[in-house]
């Protein structure tokens, strides 16, 4: 079977972006990764794709202003100039649009450091310790219009440590979210993904409690 063509959307670092790409360097793997896109000229994960090889493009959201629409349909023509299949969101920092969503409709993927439905938006790892919660994670899922809603495709658990810092416990989430990812995306391009009111099933299965 053909490899799905995957684009990668990023705005930092992107360490899950090369988790995906290292993932996709075997050729077993069912998906390759195309394309990345970051919003920000100046992201360190541009450097990191160019030097693992993989075609770079900016999409600067700055000369678009407040018209969301006009930075989507630029995204979107790069992305059906390289005939992308399905797109990863990671470590992307631009809220979509309904209409980009739907475009992407089950075909647009994201992570989101945290156990979802808990902690959705920003400073999950913050949050998470003045919850004193004993479990946090990661999840990835399909994109939906309302933020870090749309169904769970793979998620992961790590415990919470008496004194742990943000950062300890960011770096713990971090790590599965590398396993996850490659996981989760593998699963939506092998097709064995599908939506029945509104939740994932994984060849016909309910998906699995998270792991840890
Ligand atoms: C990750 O924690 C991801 O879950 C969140 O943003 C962060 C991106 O990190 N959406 P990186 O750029 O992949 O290193």
């Amino acid at each position: 079977m053909a490899r799905k063509r995957v684009a990668i959307l990023i705005s930092g670092r992107g360490s899950n972006m090369v988790a995906l790409i290292e993932a996709a360097k075997d050729s077993r793997y069912p998906a390759g990764i195309m394309l990345v896109i970051s919003n920000e000229p100046d992201a360190e994960g541009l450097k990191r794709a160019a030097a693992a090889g993989i075609r770079t493009a900016v999409v600067d959201h700055r000369p678009f202003g407040k018209d969301r629409a006009a930075f989507e349909r630029a995204l979107q023509d790069v992305l059906q100039a390289h005939q992308i299949e399905l797109v990863c969101l990671a470590g992307f920092m631009r809220l979509l649009t309904p209409w980009f969503v739907r475009q992407w409709d089950a075909r647009l993927l994201n992570i989101h450091p945290a156990l979802l439905p808990a902690f959705k938006g920003l400073d999950t790892h913050a949050r998470a310790l003045a919850a004193s919660v004993k479990e946090h994670g990661a999840t990835v899922h399909f994109v939906v219009p309302e933020m870090d809603s749309g169904p769970i495709i793979a998620q992961a658990a790590v415990p919470v440590h008496r004194g742990d810092t943000e950062a300890a416990l960011a770096a713990r989430v971090l790590e599965v979210e590398h396993r996850i990812y490659p996981e989760a995306l593998r699963l939506v391009a092998e097709g064995r993904v599908q939506i029945a009111g509104g939740r994932c099933l994984i060849d016909g299965n309910p998906v699995p409690l998270p792991s840890s």
